[in-house]
């Protein structure tokens, strides 16, 4: 398997307790990689792993910019760090700035943080202080949707569909309400937005009728669901989720951690569909995973209310946190802004995204396939549940490891994000390993 020398190290050091893995195979059988270069990932051995996930759909200009790396590297031998509340750098203000240029609408006022998670849970305060300084603090209750992911803190629990993330948690916060999904059966193997499922927008109008439509604060949807294995929003979903909210002034926020920046074939997935949230969560690619950094953009009356109503020099927002804005993380931000203008990063994306989505749906003949979907530069390949749901997509990606493809799996759907520096050399290299690994394994299944 070509990782030897990392299992020796792994097995003589159990301390890290790793994230969302299943530690006991792991340290039996670990599977590392030591360095990274452009669409490739290296194990100890030298193999050389083709990025087929973009790491976690966050290094979009592909790995190890030297770039990114000098201007961390320049900013920590200049300002290391600064504390963010009540001081600042000029970084911050830089990033800020750069960033509105890229975000739909006026949502141009923007908070950060430092990851996805802390993005959510920071986009439900906010909506929640909004509300509540122009008098509406009675709305308390959130919307989100079944097989949504919007991370692991207790907000960002509770807003989420995935089971295994919240059973062993109780449910996370109560008062929160969920639509159905929109993976209808009918719509297998379809490219891009299904026709179908439009009127699934209306379990909103159904909770606003059950809860009062008055009582709730926000609506929080991925435009494409993500990690659970890229399910895009049917053709006039999202607009008429957005149509109900103005309907009863719930603030519609869009989670778009992975598919911001580039990963819909535009900037952000407000772009890409049409429809303009107004608050809008962020993380990953912006730093191109370089340093840890979340946002939130915000629709700038909504900063204005929250600051105007606020004491004259007093805070106005009680939350932050000690890394918001730190300056590696807005110097990797930046240098990262000045990838994407010079390299045209999003317009690639977009170029690129038929000739990647043509591959992915060539695998459809695979035995054992029973869906692809995608949009963008993502895709998931779902395959037939085994004994345990989710144990074939398991050993599909160790394979696909062992075959030099790097994969996030969900369950039993295999996604796949390239960074947007992708070739059609590389996607054709993706496409190859995934079907002559898909293929072995149907045998099997
Ligand atoms: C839509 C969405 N929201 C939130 C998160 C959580 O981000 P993080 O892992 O940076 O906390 C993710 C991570 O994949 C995500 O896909």
């Amino acid at each position: 398997m070509g990782h030897s020398d990392s299992v020796i190290n792994v097995q003589a050091r159990q301390n890290f307790w790793m994230p969302f893995s299943p530690n006991k195979e792991f340290k039996e059988e670990p599977r590392m990689y030591v360095r990274g270069e452009g669409m490739y990932l290296y194990k100890p051995n030298g193999d050389k792993v083709i990025d087929a996930s973009a790491g976690l759909f966050c290094v979009a200009a592909g790995h190890c910019r030297p770039e990114i790396a000098q201007a961390v590297y320049d900013q920590l031998s200049t300002l290391d760090y600064t504390m963010p509340f009540t001081r600042a750098h000029p970084k911050a203000f830089e990033l800020a700035e750069e960033i509105a240029q890229f975000t739909p609408g006026d949502l141009n006022r923007i908070f950060f943080c430092c990851s996805g998670s802390e993005s959510v849970d920071s986009a439900m305060k906010i909506a929640l202080a909004y509300h509540r300084v122009r008098g509406e603090g009675h709305r308390q209750l959130f919307v989100s949707r079944e097989r949504a992911y919007h991370g692991v803190n207790m907000g960002g629990v509770a807003l989420s569909g995935m089971i295994n993330n919240r059973r062993a948690f109780g449910v996370g916060m109560p008062g929160v309400f969920h639509m159905r999904h929109t993976g209808l059966p009918e719509n297998k193997f379809i490219k891009g937005q299904p026709e179908k499922g439009v009127d699934l927008a209306e379990d909103l109008t159904r909770i606003c009728a059950m809860v009062g439509g008055e009582n709730i604060a926000a609506v929080f949807v991925e435009p494409t669901a993500g990690s659970f294995g890229v399910l895009p929003p049917p053709k006039g979903y999202l607009d008429r989720l957005r149509a109900i909210c103005d309907q009863h002034g719930i603030l519609l926020v869009f989670d778009e951690v992975i598919t911001g920046w580039g990963r819909m074939g535009a900037a952000f997935g407000a772009q890409k569909f049409n429809v303009t949230p107004d608050l809008l969560t962020m993380a990953k690619a912006v730093t191109n995973a370089a340093q840890p950094l979340g946002a939130v953009a915000v629709r700038q009356d909504i900063y204005d209310t929250i600051t105007n109503k606020g004491p004259e020099k007093g805070i106005e927002f009680f939350h932050g946190y000690t890394y918001s804005a730190h300056p590696a993380s807005c110097a990797a931000g930046l240098a990262m802004m000045e990838i994407f203008r010079k390299e045209r990063l999003i317009e690639r994306a977009a170029e690129m995204s038929d000739y990647f989505l043509d591959g992915v749906f060539s695998l459809r003949d695979i035995p054992g396939v029973i869906d692809i979907r995608g949009i963008g530069m993502m895709a998931a390949v779902e395959i037939a549940a085994g004994a345990a749901p989710g144990a074939r997509g398991h050993e599909a990606q160790k394979a696909l490891f062992d075959a030099n493809l790097n994969l996030k799996a969900t369950g039993d759907s295999l996604i796949m994000g390239p960074p947007f520096i992708a070739e059609r050399s590389h996607i054709d290299e993706i496409i190859n390993k995934m079907r002559t690994t898909l293929t072995t394994l149907s045998k099997s299944w």
